[in-house]
């Protein structure tokens, strides 16, 4: 099944385009973790808008397993509070509950009280699902990974009989190499690759789907995209939010962690990778794996690690970091990081990638900025021109969704004089379908057995292979923290990764 065409391109495109898309077939959901955060935010927000988009089987049903002391009833009403939020804050087209869907999934939804650790929740678990298909999703802490696909496969819940079994699990996976490895060596001696399904959230972004489509659908950029023709590439992913009350978690975690091996990573492969020879899972998979692992490993001179020290965002003064709940006073986590990486394959050599990254900045941007090389300047010598501004294509991820092309243009005058101006498409100019939470796609992709947008185990090992060195030195203290002020756009230190060699970070700007 062609993930990326068949089934997010379909869901985005409007309601014609979704009776192309079947229906997924008959499934139980299971949600470890199912009167949590995750589960109340974004799936059971995003099973609804499939639901409302007619996507799920008549027969789906969903099973919360989680620890708390509660009844159907009691999550029926949490997650009902949880909906009213989401549909108000127009997290879906319309600006009322649809109460017949609505109604249609709570008769479906059901509680399992019960430790993930023991074999009695499986046994019960068990009874609920029967022989039919079974979506495991883990919305748990990391910890639990292994346990809980141990006691699926020791309850033989894991056992394909004619139906399938498919696990998902959300980040962190691991917390280095090392650990990745040991996880996923784990994972594979209860189920097939085949069967587990590795979420990065940012796949399941519209515009992160469209950098394939961008590249491969249009005859004009393919022939650029390459060392003759472009200088370098900087990737953003700018928050505002500080670590809020995860403070306990991302101290042992940090900016480089938390966004890098995975997220930051996976907008670097789709940008560098060759073209897949379809949209097959492993077809694509396999050109991400090929760029992974053609990075050279990182110097500690190109990283800039970095924590944010008080200051204002949005006109408001925030702590710093060491401030923030359940954070050391002399905390050396960083909540910001730059660096520096080179590719060493034809296509890329020579042509360096920065990537930044860090919380309470003075914006709120996902972006990937393709700087193209300058045109030659001799036409220009005997003009006011200067210099010739670089043509820059953005990739807008969020919050705008779109893309940009800067380039040069004539000041209108009798002098030759030139102006930097931007050509510029916006999704909302040209699509209209409600916002979604990014889930919508990964869940129905899983239903139908589409790997391709979540991570093969070789992938994930690929992501945390790159960020090792760094993890390594770090570990031995070797490079030193730097400090910012929230607000700004990080430390001077990552201006410096760039200015080194005459380049600039694109402004971050709203
Ligand atoms: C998560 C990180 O994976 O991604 C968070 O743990 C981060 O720290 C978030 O804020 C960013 O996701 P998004 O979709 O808001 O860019």
């Amino acid at each position: 099944m062609d993930g990326l065409i068949a089934s997010s391109f379909a869901i985005a495109s409007g309601a014609e385009d979704q009776t192309r898309l079947r229906r997924a077939p008959d499934c139980t959901f299971v949600i470890f973790g199912g009167g949590g955060d995750l589960t109340k935010r974004l799936l059971l927000p995003a099973i609804y808008n499939l639901a409302c988009a007619n996507l799920l089987n008549e027969t789906f049903s969903i099973v919360a397993v989680d620890w708390a002391d509660m009844t159907t009833e009691g999550l029926r009403s949490q997650f009902r509070d949880a909906i009213d939020e989401f549909v108000a804050r127009r997290g879906t087209a319309a600006a009322v509950l649809n109460e017949t869907v609505w109604d249609w999934m709570m008769e479906r939804i059901s509680y399992l009280r019960g430790s993930f650790e023991e074999a009695d929740t499986y046994k019960a678990l068990g009874d609920k699902i029967g022989t039919t298909n079974a979506v495991f999703y883990l919305a748990v802490a990391s910890r639990f990974f292994g346990t809980i696909v141990d006691q699926l496969g020791e309850s033989g819940l894991t056992t394909e009989d004619g139906q399938f079994r498919r696990v998902i699990i959300e980040k962190p996976f691991g917390s280095d190499l090392a650990s990745a490895k040991t996880l996923n060596a784990r994972l594979l001696r209860t189920l097939t690759e085949s069967q587990i399904y590795r979420i990065d959230h940012y796949l399941g972004k519209e515009t992160v789907q469209n950098i394939l489509a961008l590249r491969f659908s249009n005859g004009i950029f393919e022939p650029l995209w390459n060392r003759e023709n472009i200088d370098h590439v900087q990737i953003t992913a700018a928050e505002t939010v500080g670590v809020e009350r995860r403070g306990g978690f991302y101290e042992g975690t940090g900016a480089l962690r938390d966004m890098v091996p995975n997220h930051i990573m996976q907008l670097l492969a789709m940008t560098a990778m060759e073209a897949p020879t379809s949209f097959q899972a492993d077809a694509v998979r396999d050109e991400k794996s090929k760029v992974l692992s053609a990075i050279h490993p990182m110097r500690p001179e190109d990283i800039v690690r970095a924590q944010y020290v008080p200051g204002n965002v949005g006109g408001e003064p925030v702590n710093g970091y060491r401030q923030e709940m359940n954070v050391a006073a002399t905390s050396q986590t960083e909540t910001f990081v730059a660096m520096k990486l080179r590719i060493d394959n034809w296509r890329w050599a020579g042509v360096p990638f920065y990537l930044r990254t860090g919380k309470r900045l003075t914006c709120r941007k996902t972006e990937i900025a393709i700087h193209f090389k300058h045109a030659p300047y001799a036409l220009f010598r005997d003009t006011p021109v200067e210099k010739l501004t670089p043509n820059i294509l953005v990739l807008h991820i969020q919050p705008t969704e779109g893309v940009t092309l800067q380039f040069s243009a004539k000041v209108p005058g009798p002098a030759v004089r030139l102006g930097g101006v931007r050509m510029k498409f916006d999704y909302s100019d040209w699509y209209t379908e409600g916002p979604t939470t990014g889930y919508e796609t990964l869940i129905y992709d899983c239903l139908i057995g589409d790997a391709t947008l979540f991570q093969r185990a070789d992938n994930i090992e690929a992501g945390w292979r790159v960020v090792q060195p760094a993890l390594d030195a770090w570990a031995k203290a070797e490079d030193p923290l730097c400090f910012y002020e929230a607000g700004t756009a990080g430390p001077r230190d990552a201006d410096e990764l760039l200015s080194r060699s005459g380049r600039r970070w694109l402004r971050l700007v709203p």
